[in-house]
């Protein structure tokens, strides 16, 4: 990276600190130092010939995105993804922080998985990756992990994701200790016992497709329960992956109760619904399942009232050949971290977000939940910035993936906007160079 870059003339954007405008950023030693906007009627122009220069003339300049839910993979499936593949495909979607999810092998449950993982990032990884702990020993449910040494460790968040905790004992145990080491508690909400071997949505598609369903109920019924427990220890619950109406209804009103409850969504959930299975797609096979047009609405109404905080990746990569099993035994999980931003825009050209609440959700708050100093555009922060170019149209072409999963049920669709440079940890990856 040179020494001195200069941003001139985007369209800056970061609702932290109020600023929607057009203007310059000056970084220096990878540090933001200045921020002038058009509107103070003054640009930075000292000593221009020693700066690299990017003209952001007609572009966003917005803050590197903060993804609080997603699968690097490493240690133990490197076949599906590593944290360098991941992290670079996590740049490539202007994602500058990521949190990692413990289901690896072995399961993150203890400090020197978590230790591994952040020296492994120290020496491949592109950009910033924050560990999420287990809630319990090697994700089974039975007995509570060590999540004292692994926060202090590195972990920034606890989680089972991909199984839930179906022991509201230790759900509470988990709570309370959240609460004590003020981490947040990221709930994979779903009840096993209605879930069990439910491979999508359970309605007339399930019915006329002969699969298992899993029922709206599962998730939701999992929700009520943490709240409420939420609610008891005043510990801090943060909802993964909401997929319904239902979750969403439930995460209103405990919010307008005051308890200490967050959720995420992911761009799958509220741009497809359980159509896109048909043909038996495994590449649109997600836990939870994709829903229904109504629950899309939900989900959407969701993000507009702020009922929802956060937009995640929950990027999940598994290989082709996984993939290519039957339906029933496929696994899983989209790989999304390459189409999450562009994915997200839709909202913002639908108008039911604007371009600042979108950085919100995708940066501000998620790094607010997880108490990072990561997501603003801040003098003194370190220069993770995603310039994007609304106007501009790609083709989703998994091929070109930079993850090693091509795993989306999005191929051949065309998005407009996409991130066109990527500034992390130093280095100015131009994308538009490589088309
Ligand atoms: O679809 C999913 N895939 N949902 C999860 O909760 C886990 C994830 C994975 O690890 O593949």
């Amino acid at each position: 990276m040179p020494d001195a870059i200069l941003i001139k003339n985007g369209h800056i954007v970061d609702p932290s600190q109020g600023i929607d405008g057009v203007g310059d950023i000056l970084i220096k030693d990878g540090k933001i130092v200045r921020i002038v906007l058009q509107s103070d009627r003054a640009t930075v122009t000292a000593a221009q010939s020693h700066y690299h220069t990017i003209d952001a003339t007609g572009l966003f300049v917005l803050p590197g995105l903060v993804d609080i839910h997603a699968h690097l993979r490493e240690p133990g499936f490197e076949y599906k993804e590593t944290i360098k593949t991941g992290t670079m495909a996590a740049v490539k979607g202007g994602i500058t922080s990521v949190c990692c999810m413990p289901n690896t092998n072995p399961v993150n449950d203890n400090k020197t998985v978590t230790e591994f993982i952040l020296r492994k990032t120290y020496a491949e990884g592109s950009c910033y990756v924050y560990p999420i702990g287990a809630i319990t020993k090697g994700q089974k449910g039975e007995e509570l992990a060590e999540m004292a040494m692994m926060h202090e460790a590195g972990c920034v968040a606890f989680s089972d994701d991909g199984r839930p905790v179906m022991s509201s004992l230790i759900m509470r145990r988990a709570l309370e200790y959240s609460r004590a080491l003020n981490v947040p508690i990221i709930s994979h909400c779903e009840d096993m016992s209605l879930s069990e071997g439910g491979v999508m949505n359970e309605g007339r598609l399930s019915a006329q497709m002969g699969l298992r369903g899993i029922p709206y109920a599962s998730e939701d019924a999992m929700v009520a329960r943490d709240i409420i427990l939420s609610e008891l220890t005043g510990g801090r619950l943060h909802i993964a992956h909401v997929s319904t109406e239902g979750s969403v209804r439930l995460i209103r009103q405990a919010k307008e109760r005051g308890i200490k409850v967050t959720a995420e969504t992911c761009p799958h959930y509220f741009t497809i619904t359980e159509d896109a299975v048909k043909g038996y797609n495994t590449n649109a096979k997600v836990n939870p399942p994709l829903r229904t047009q109504r629950d899309v609405e939900a989900i959407k109404e969701g993000l507009r009232d702020g009922t929802i905080d956060v937009i995640a990746t929950d990027h999940a990569p598994h290989h082709r050949d996984e993939k290519l099993q039957e339906f029933d035994k496929a696994p899983s999980g989209i790989s999304g971290f390459e189409t999450a931003l562009s994915l997200s825009l839709r909202l913002v050209y639908e108008g039911i977000l604007t371009m600042s609440q979108l950085v919100e959700k995708m940066a501000i708050i998620s790094a607010r939940i997880l108490g990072i100093d990561a997501g603003a555009l801040k003098v003194g922060f370190d220069a993770d910035i995603v310039i994007v170019d609304i106007n501009r149209e790609f083709k989703v072409e998994s091929e070109k993936f930079l993850s090693k999963g091509k795993n989306t049920p999005f191929e051949g669709w065309t998005l407009k906007g996409m991130p066109v440079i990527t500034i992390c940890k130093g280095k100015v990856y131009d994308w538009r160079q490589n088309e």
